[in-house]
């Protein structure tokens, strides 16, 4: 239970006194009494590229004001869910098919999911996980986000790939202890996506408006022949990159506001120099080789 140390306005105040201080009263001081009792949201993924590590860096360089939220590569949405209590409407695209459907069923049916999780939790092992991962052909949703979601918190490093056809295919990981069913977030996640629409659909068919703001985190353009980015059967090609550049000079010129990261090569920052161009430093666990795991630096691109 939320307690106050001590009352925030009193009551017996003479007249004057207490308009002059709700006059002043900030009401963003005010603890919040969700924050005490509920879980605060995080990823109920784990994504290769989450941003977790540079959150402060992407908080701060948000526009002070705007209208609705985009994120067309959403992924983990840890930008999302960081600041999804002060959004008005979000919408969050990503072409992963099982993935969206599996925000939906958090958004929809959390406690049928919840339930299912608990069964793979339960049933955990190295034999079940192959067994479960051989399992491509479901039909019903919660079964397809619950197996999503169960070889995600469990298969190596969290990686999502698959074969030439579709086929998910990372070995299982070494976890002691793999947080499987996340009652807690799910039901933060579920509280957070309310105002939210996720969608299946590639990044260029998204629509907003005027005075509306786009998260872009694409697949990184790589800094070498090792970098990880194949997050579904196809590629995230140079020839992607600049039709994403050219989506973001249409949105600057109907008014959108930006924000993108990737990598910092000469051919992102080449086709970003009409824009702001900031550093900044995150680690990485995306290379093959361990010795490689270091932090690399990022670009954060805005046209604000
Ligand atoms: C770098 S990850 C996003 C990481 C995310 N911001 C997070 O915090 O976890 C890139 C995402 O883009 C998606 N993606 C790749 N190509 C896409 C495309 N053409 N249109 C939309 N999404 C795409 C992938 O499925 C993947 O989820």
């Amino acid at each position: 239970m939320l307690k106050l140390k001590e009352p925030i306005v009193k009551l017996d105040l003479p007249f004057e006194e207490a308009l002059f201080k709700f006059a002043n009263f900030n009401l963003n001081t005010l603890p919040d009494p969700l924050d005490e009792e509920t879980e605060k949201a995080t990823p109920f993924v784990k994504w290769v590229g989450g941003k977790r590590s540079i959150m402060s860096d992407l908080v701060s360089r948000l526009p002070k004001e705007f209208n609705n939220y985009y994120e067309p590569f959403v992924g983990g949405g840890a930008l999302f869910f960081e600041i999804s209590s002060k959004l008005k409407k979000s919408f969050l695209s990503d072409i992963n098919l099982d993935l969206v459907l599996s925000y939906n069923v958090v958004k929809k049916d959390p406690l049928k999911l919840i339930e299912a999780l608990k069964i793979h939790e339960l049933k955990h092992s190295e034999e079940y996980y192959y067994k479960i991962r051989s399992r491509q052909e479901l039909k019903d949703p919660i079964e397809i986000a619950s197996r999503f979601l169960y070889l995600n918190k469990t298969c190596y490093n969290g990686l999502y790939r698959v074969n030439k056809k579709g086929e998910f295919n990372v070995p299982m990981g070494k976890y002691k202890n793999p947080n499987i069913s996340q009652e807690k977030n799910i039901w933060a996640c579920y509280e957070a996506l309310k105002n939210t629409k996720i969608e299946y659909k590639e990044f260029d068919s998204i629509k907003p408006s005027l005075g509306d703001l786009v998260y872009f985190d694409p697949p990184y353009h790589p800094t070498n022949e090792t970098s990880f980015t194949n997050y579904t059967k196809l590629d995230f090609t140079e020839k992607d990159q600049a039709r994403l550049r050219d989506f973001c000079d249409f949105l600057n010129k109907n008014g959108v506001y930006f924000m993108l990261s990737n990598s910092d090569t000469n051919f992102i920052k080449d086709l970003y120099k009409n824009y702001n161009i900031q550093f900044v430093s995150a680690p990485r666990f995306v290379n093959c080789k361990p010795g490689q795991r270091n932090s690399v630096n990022e670009v954060l691109i805005t046209n604000y």
